[in-house]
């Protein structure tokens, strides 16, 4: 079992996932507690769920800082700062650079809506993902939550779960199926590394 978790979310929009993770510590399904949220959309919902909550939000951005390796170092010292020990990107669209890879090393995971490696990659994000999916007539897709390295989607994979896709889905009905099983998805394989049923460390 970790103790104390602190938890830094990195969301770029509308943060479903991270609602289903504060939602989840709250009635402690999750033992845990968010510490900060990191959002480089100023205007996300992500940063309006986190003010809501009273939990810091920070807005780290090429606009706030338009050297890349300058906005990976502030991202880590607001990490560090909040105290974190566990960070989850949830919908987050950027890259993370090398400080907070290395710092964070084994400790960052991700949730990717296929089953990676198929379909995952630099553009490959929501809806994206759910098009070339059903274009390919797939007969199944899929939840991947993996651990973060330098690449889009790369990574050692914790769990993934297969949804079978029907004759009559379309993008938008694979959508809303694949991202109501990602929350609960998210929140029993968080709880399970807290509760190191799963160990980073051995992926
Ligand atoms: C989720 O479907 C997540 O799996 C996906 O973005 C969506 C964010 O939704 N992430 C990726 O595609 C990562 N490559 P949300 O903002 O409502 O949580």
């Amino acid at each position: 079992m970790m103790q104390n978790i602190k938890l830094g979310i990195l969301a770029s929009h509308y943060g479903s996932n991270l609602q289903a993770i504060l939602d989840a510590c709250d009635l402690g399904e999750i033992q845990a507690e968010v510490s900060v949220v990191i959002s480089n959309n100023s205007n996300s919902m992500a940063l309006k769920r986190s003010n809501k909550k009273n939990i810091p939000g920070f807005h780290i951005s090429n606009h706030t800082h338009p050297n890349f390796l300058l906005q990976d170092k502030e991202i880590k010292k607001i990490l560090k700062k909040h105290k974190v020990n566990l960070v989850i990107l949830a919908g987050y669209m950027k890259k993370l650079g090398p400080e907070v890879l290395k710092y964070f090393h084994k400790k960052i995971i991700n949730i990717h809506p296929s089953l990676l490696p198929k379909y995952g990659g630099k553009g490959m994000y929501g809806a994206n993902v759910h098009r070339e999916v059903i274009k390919s007539n797939e007969k199944f897709t899929g939840i991947s939550i993996h651990i973060v390295e330098e690449e889009y989607d790369s990574g050692p994979i914790i769990a993934q779960i297969k949804i079978s896709i029907d004759k009559n889905d379309n993008v938008d009905s694979l959508n809303k199926k694949v991202s109501s099983i990602e929350h609960k998805f998210y929140v029993k394989t968080i709880q399970e590394i807290i509760s190191g049923k799963i160990n980073l460390n051995n992926l």
